[in-house]
C-alpha cells in the first residue's frame, strides 16, 4: 500500500502546455511578427494603451500577453528582456501578480462587470509601473459591454493597458478594433512544432522517433497547445518511448502508406482496390469520416507538391516523406489531384451527416477512380483534329504520365470550354483565349457566314443559328443584327462579339434589334424540308473517318445535320 501512495514531495502533475508555457519572447515560437513589433514599442517607449491579440487557438496568445505584462512591470523595465527574479516577474506567470489583471470575458461578459473595470481603471497601479487588462476571449463581450469600455480605451490613464485576446477578431465591434493594434496571430510551422516537442521531449526524458514527433506536429495542425495536448495523450498511453505507428495509431491518423494505397489504386485504375481499401478499413475499426479528411490533406498536399516539384513549407511533414510525395504526384497530373482533391473534400463533406458512410466512402473512392479517366475535351478534341490515333482510356495512368503531346500541328479554334466533363475548379471561362486569334478558312463570304461558320465550329448552335436568322449590317465599329423576338437572347452572350473581333480583326459593338419581318428570309438551311442532296452529303460525312472516330469516341453520338460551309 505504502509503495503505491504518491510522493508527497513530488511536484503536482502539470500538463506540458501549462509547464512549458515560454515566460520571455526568445521562447515563443513562430509569431516573429509580434515579437519584433512588441520588443520594438518597448525599447523605444512607444507601448500602445490597447491590444487585439487575434488568431488560432493555442498559438501563443495568452502566453504574449503575459510577457508583455513581465516587460512593461519588472523593475528593470520596462524592458523585452525581464529580469526573471523581481516579484513582477516571479508573479505574472503564477497569476497573481497585483498589477496584472486577467479576466475571462467568457464568464464575465456584461455591462457590470465592465462598470467595475471601468472603475478599476481609474486607481493607479498598487505597486507596479502599469496596470495591465489581459481580457481573454473578448469576443464574448457584449455590444453593450463593449460601449462601456469605448470611453475609457480611447483615452485611458497613463499606467492604463488593455490586452484583448480573441479567437474570432471579427467580433470585436469596429469601434473597440479602431481603438487599438491588432496582431494577427499565425499558425506554428511544422518544422517549428517538430522542433518544439523533440526539445520538450528531451527535457521530459522522453524518447521520441522522428516520425512520432511528425505526427504529434500535424495533429496540432498549427497550434501549439494541441500538439502539447496530443504529446500529453501519447506519453500517459504509451510511457517513455513513442513511435510513429504508436501515436498514430493512438491518434487516429492514418500513414501517408494507407493513404497513398489510394493513389496506387488509381494509378492502376483498380475500382476493386478502393472497395478492398474500404474493406479494410472497415474490418480494422477505423473511422471512415476520419479517413476521408486525411485523405482530402493528403491530395492537397500532393498537389502542392507536385506544383512546387520541391521540399516546401507549405507541406506539414518531414523531407523524406515529401519526397515520396512528390514521387507519388508525378504519376498524376495537376488538373487530376485537383478534381481528386474537390471530389474528397465534397466527399467529406457529405460523410459528415451520413447514416452509411461505408456507402458513401466507397462510392466516393470509385467516383476518384471514374473521374481519373475523363480526359479533357479539349485533348480529345485536338487529337481528332490532328488525326492522331485515340487515346486509350483504358491505362489512365499512362496516359496521365505522359507528357502533354510535344509539336501538335496547329491548334484548331478551341472547342467551347462548356463541353469539358470536368468538374474543374470554376475557373471563369478565359475569354480572351476563346476565339483562334487568326480566322482560319473559309475567309470568303459574308460576315453573316463567316460568323455563323465560325459559332458552328465552337458548337454554339443556337447562337449561329440566331445568325443565320439574322440580317447583319456592318456600319463603322457598330455590327447591328436585325433578327426576330425569338433568336435575340442567343445573340447577347460574349461569342458573338469575341467572333466578331477575331473575324474584323478589331473589337467591335453590337446592336440587337429585334425586327420580326426577318423571318421572311428563311437561311439557307432552314427553309422547308430537307433539300434531295442533302442525304447524300450526309452519307458522305457519316464515311469519313474523322466523324467515325468522333462517333467511337462518344458513343451514342448522332449526325443531326450536315452544313456546306461554302453554302
Ligand atoms: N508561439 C508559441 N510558442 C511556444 N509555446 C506556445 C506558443 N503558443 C502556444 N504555446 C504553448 O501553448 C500553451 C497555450 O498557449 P496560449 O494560452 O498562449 O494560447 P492562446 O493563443 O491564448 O490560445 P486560446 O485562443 O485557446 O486561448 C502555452 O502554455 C504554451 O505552452
Ligand atoms: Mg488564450
Ligand atoms: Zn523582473
Amino acid at each position: 500500500m505504502a509503495t503505491s501512495a504518491p510522493d508527497p514531495t513530488a511536484q503536482p502533475y502539470q500538463v506540458s502546455a501549462r509547464k512549458f508555457r515560454p515566460h520571455e519572447f526568445a521562447g515563443i515560437i513562430g509569431q516573429e511578427h509580434v515579437r519584433a513589433t512588441l520588443e520594438n514599442a518597448i525599447k523605444q517607449g512607444r507601448v500602445a494603451h490597447g491590444y487585439i491579440l487575434s488568431g488560432q487557438r493555442g498559438t501563443g496568445k495568452t502566453t504574449i500577453a503575459r510577457i508583455l505584462a513581465r516587460c512593461l512591470n519588472c523593475v528593470e523595465g520596462p524592458t523585452s528582456t525581464p529580469c526573471g527574479v523581481c516579484s513582477s516577474c516571479l508573479e505574472i506567470p503564477q497569476n497573481n501578480a497585483p498589477d496584472v489583471i486577467e479576466i475571462d470575458a467568457a464568464s464575465n461578459r456584461g455591462i457590470n462587470e465592465m462598470r467595475e473595470l471601468r472603475e478599476n481603471v481609474r486607481y493607479r497601479p498598487s505597486r507596479d509601473r502599469y496596470k495591465v487588462f489581459i481580457i481573454d476571449e473578448a469576443h464574448q463581450i457584449t455590444n453593450e459591454a463593449f460601449n462601456a469600455l469605448l470611453k475609457t480605451l480611447e483615452e485611458p490613464p497613463e499606467w492604463a493597458v488593455f490586452l484583448l485576446c480573441t479567437t474570432e477578431a471579427h467580433k470585436i465591434p469596429a469601434t473597440i478594433a479602431s481603438r487599438c493594434q491588432q496582431f494577427s496571430f499565425r499558425s506554428v510551422d511544422f518544422t517549428q512544432l517538430v522542433n518544439r516537442m523533440e526539445w520538450i521531449c528531451q527535457q521530459e526524458g522522453i524518447e521520441a522517433d522522428a516520425e512520432a514527433l511528425a505526427v504529434l506536429a500535424q495533429a496540432g495542425e498549427g497550434s501549439v497547445r494541441d500538439s502539447l495536448s496530443a504529446l500529453d495523450q501519447a506519453i500517459a498511453c504509451c510511457g517513455n518511448k513513442l513511435t510513429g505507428a504508436d501515436v498514430r495509431g493512438l491518434l487516429g491518423m492514418f500513414s501517408i502508406e494507407s493513404l497513398g494505397a489510394v493513389t496506387a489504386a488509381l494509378e492502376a485504375g483498380s475500382t476493386t482496390g478502393m472497395l478492398d481499401i474500404v474493406h479494410e478499413l472497415e474490418s480494422t475499426g477505423r473511422n471512415l469520416q476520419h479517413y476521408c479528411r486525411e485523405l482530402s490533406r493528403y491530395f492537397r498536399n500532393l498537389l502542392v507538391a507536385r506544383i512546387t516539384g520541391e521540399t516546401t513549407r507549405l507541406i506539414p511533414a518531414a523531407p523524406p516523406e515529401q519526397e515520396r510525395m512528390r514521387e507519388t504526384s508525378a504519376k498524376f497530373s495537376e488538373e487530376d489531384l485537383t478534381r481528386w482533391l474537390q471530389i474528397t473534400i465534397d466527399l467529406y463533406s457529405q460523410m459528415q451527416y451520413s447514416l452509411q458512410p461505408r456507402l458513401h466512402l466507397e462510392l466516393g473512392l470509385l467516383r476518384l477512380v471514374h473521374a481519373g479517366r475523363l480526359q479533357p475535351i479539349e485533348d480529345v478534341i485536338r487529337g481528332l483534329s490532328a488525326g492522331s490515333a485515340i487515346l486509350s482510356r483504358a491505362a489512365p495512368a499512362a496516359r496521365l504520365s505522359a507528357p502533354k503531346p510535344a509539336a501538335a500541328p496547329p491548334p484548331p479554334p478551341r472547342p467551347a470550354p462548356v463541353a469539358a466533363p470536368r468538374p474543374a475548379p470554376a475557373a471563369p471561362p478565359k475569354p480572351a483565349e476563346a476565339p483562334p486569334a487568326v480566322p482560319p478558312p473559309p475567309a470568303e463570304g459574308s460576315l453573316k457566314q463567316r460568323l455563323a461558320s465560325m459559332l458552328q465550329r465552337q458548337k454554339k448552335a443556337f447562337t449561329a443559328d440566331a445568325v443565320e436568322h439574322a440580317e447583319v449590317i456592318e456600319n463603322g465599329g457598330t455590327v447591328e443584327f436585325l433578327v426576330p423576338r425569338q433568336h435575340m437572347l442567343s445573340l447577347r452572350g460574349p461569342e458573338v462579339s469575341q467572333c466578331l473581333e477575331a473575324l474584323l480583326g478589331r473589337p467591335a459593338k453590337t446592336k440587337i434589334t429585334i425586327n420580326d419581318s426577318v423571318t421572311a428570309a428563311p437561311a439557307p438551311e432552314a427553309a422547308a424540308a430537307r433539300p434531295q442532296g442533302s442525304d447524300e452529303a450526309l452519307k458522305r460525312a457519316l464515311d469519313h473517318p474523322e466523324v467515325q472516330k468522333a462517333q467511337e469516341l462518344f458513343p451514342g453520338s448522332a449526325v443531326r445535320s450536315v452544313r456546306d460551309l461554302k453554302e
